[in-house]
């Protein structure tokens, strides 16, 4: 029997992450979903951000899906002790170094952006991020004192074979969209960046039918709400991709309604594991209302189907219920609805 962990996390994450369960589960009664405590939630319990239970649980699961992790009490600890550290872990340990997010404006909420609605009018774009290099994992990485001045050091740290994996991601899934693959990197300054335009520049001929380009991370970052429409798959390194992620997330209006797949080495091809997650937050503000918009959490389930479990049909089916869910009018709060987390997952579960 096929089995998910399901790690609700910190803030909305167990509101959006239970409500997405729950549509899972009514779409694929087989599956056996198994939840265990993470983040924030395990270190208010006196255990470590990422449990031995929760690894051994996601050890026998052929996906995890994962809600969201940080509690505002954690801010000023190292990072070993903060609830983002269950994340850190869980992308190291299962190499899950490619992340894909998935950007698209659904027909109805083109007005919900603060860019014009014909920018947006229609957006469907993929941000590839590199997951498990890059600034976020190079050492050294610490804070100490040198002659008496505090100082602190990240490493961004690239490796030919990371950037080439990551890179024919990027490329296999242009070639199966409109293909055109945006490179985005800093090479004027880093010299990880030159490594990086190097190496996908050298894969461009394993792909003839994919158009390539590169962009400096800055002028990414102006063209993405200049000219959306423009993108198709933009591929790039861990922490810009953390930033341009977000930047695109909101042209679609709500950062809530957007999935992400991180996917690694283990497992074969279309039955992958996986982690699936909302590219947003905590959303502390509204934690615990039950009025957080769950569609990034159902749209991760979707994509959990198709990735990890190879049921492109379930994936589509749930993808088509969420986009006439929003076609008729269904709105949490944050776009001007009255539809509560579970009321909104109820209004797609009966569009299935
Ligand atoms: C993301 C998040 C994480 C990241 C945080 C929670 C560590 O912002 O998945 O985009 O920076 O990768
Ligand atoms: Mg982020």
């Amino acid at each position: 029997m096929p089995q998910v962990a399901v790690f609700p996390g910190d803030g909305v994450g167990p509101e959006i992450t239970r409500a997405a369960a729950e549509l899972l589960q009514h779409v694929r009664p087989d599956l056996r979903l198994i939840e265990a405590t993470v983040g924030g939630a395990a270190l208010e319990r006196g255990l470590p951000a990422l449990p031995d239970d929760a690894r051994a649980l996601s050890d026998a699961s052929d996906a995890i899906l994962f809600g969201s992790v940080g509690l505002p009490a954690y801010d000023s600890k190292p990072l070993a002790e903060r609830p983002e550290y269950a994340l850190f872990l869980l992308r190291r340990d299962y190499e899950l170094y490619a992340n894909i997010r998935p950007v698209c404006v659904f027909p109805g909420l083109e007005n919900a952006s603060s860019l014009k609605p014909d920018l947006v009018r229609g957006l469907d774009l993929v941000v590839v991020r590199e997951l498990t290099g890059g600034i976020y994992f190079g050492k050294p990485k610490e804070q100490r004192i040198e002659d008496g001045v505090e100082m602190a050091v990240d490493t961004m740290i690239y490796r030919a074979p990371e950037i080439e994996r990551i890179a024919r991601t990027a490329f296999e899934l242009a070639r199966g969209r409109r293909k055109r693959l945006t490179s985005v990197d800093k090479q004027n300054i880093l010299e990880t960046s030159r490594l990086w335009r190097r190496v996908v520049t050298a894969l461009a001929p394993d792909y003839p039918d994919v158009a390539l380009d590169h962009l400096l991370v800055d002028n990414a970052a102006m063209q993405l709400v200049k000219r959306p429409g423009d993108f198709d798959v933009i591929v790039t390194e861990n922490m810009f991709g953390d930033i341009l992620s977000d930047e695109a997330a909101i042209l679609t209006g709500s950062i809530g309604t957007l999935p992400s797949a991180s996917l690694g080495t283990k497992g074969t091809p279309g039955k992958q594991f996986g982690l699936y997650e909302p590219i947003a937050g905590t959303a502390p503000d509204i934690a615990g209302k039950g009025i957080a918009n769950p569609t990034a959490s159902i749209l991760s389930a979707a994509l959990l189907l198709r990735y990890s479990l190879d049921d492109e049909a379930n994936a589509k089916r749930i993808e088509s219920a969420v986009e006439r869910a929003y076609a008729e009018g269904a709105r949490t709060a944050e776009l001007g609805g009255a539809l509560s987390t579970n009321a909104f997952a109820n209004a797609v579960i009966a569009r299935l």
